[in-house]
């Protein structure tokens, strides 16, 4: 103890400066600086080791379309009363060698000139890496009400003999790397040029054929950044 003594002496700051200076208000501020500086320097850290990764993972997005489709009824009746059967083959392709895709959430809707006659959910999938999916929704039904502007697209579309058919698939994913699970939402909006079904105008088109389309992918968010988007 008495060997000690005069370490603490020097250690002791002097009482007037403590005094003059507000002692205890610079020594918290000096605390929370170096927190900051602290907090700083690991958030630096974290983004340098994630944008290595970024460039080691290299991700891609999901590559989407619509590789076969069939559109075997698509008529109005009465008050502008929908009738359709439209079956799809949508291909969903991973290209990512390191990342596997959870699919949380998977719905298809088939719209119409803005008019969305058809939805159905999907089951739930994961897609590991480089791997490719093949969903098939189908719309069927009768009397979905189109609006009055939507039964005119409808009747001129009928006369050119290609009905413009948006079929969006609307996914939750989770992107899965390593232990890591990226959140995500995303749309794809498939633009079909479906040609008038056989039996429902008078010279059908020359090959009843839905050609293969590519789907447009867009973000409804990402992580913790939302993308909003007109519906
Ligand atoms: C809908 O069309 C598919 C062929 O694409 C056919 O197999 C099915 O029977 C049709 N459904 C109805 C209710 O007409
Ligand atoms: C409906 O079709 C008409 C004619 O092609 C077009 O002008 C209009 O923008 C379409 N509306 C929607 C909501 O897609
Ligand atoms: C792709 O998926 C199929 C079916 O789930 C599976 O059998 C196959 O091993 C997967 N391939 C790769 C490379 O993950």
């Amino acid at each position: 103890m008495e060997v000690n003594r005069p370490h603490y002496d020097r250690l002791a700051p002097p009482p007037e400066k403590s005094q003059h200076a507000g002692g205890e208000d610079s020594g918290f501020c000096c605390f929370v600086f170096t927190l900051l500086k602290i907090a700083a320097s690991i958030f630096l850290i974290l983004f340098i080791i994630a944008i290595i990764l970024w460039f080691v993972v290299n991700p891609k997005d999901v590559k989407v379309n619509v590789e076969d489709a069939a559109l075997t009824q698509f008529n109005l009746a009465g008050n502008n009363l929908l009738h359709y059967n439209l079956t799809v083959a949508v291909r969903l392709r991973n290209p990512n060698e390191k990342l596997g895709v959870y699919y949380d959430s998977v719905e298809a809707r088939a719209v119409y000139n803005g008019s969305r006659f058809g939805s159905t959910n999907l089951p739930v999938f994961f897609q590991g890496h480089v791997n490719t999916t093949i969903l098939r929704p189908a719309f069927q039904g009768s009397g979905f009400p189109l609006g009055e502007a939507a039964a005119e697209t409808f009747e001129m579309e009928k006369a050119t003999g290609i009905y413009n058919i948006d079929v969006q698939l609307r996914v939750k994913i989770r992107i899965k790397a390593g232990f890591l699970k990226i959140p995500a939402k995303k749309e794809f909006d498939c633009w079909l040029k479906a040609p008038v079904p056989a039996g429902e105008v008078s010279s059908p088109a020359p090959a009843n054929l839905i050609p293969r389309t590519e789907c447009a992918a867009d973000y409804l968010w990402y992580m913790f950044w939302k993308y909003w988007r007109k519906d």
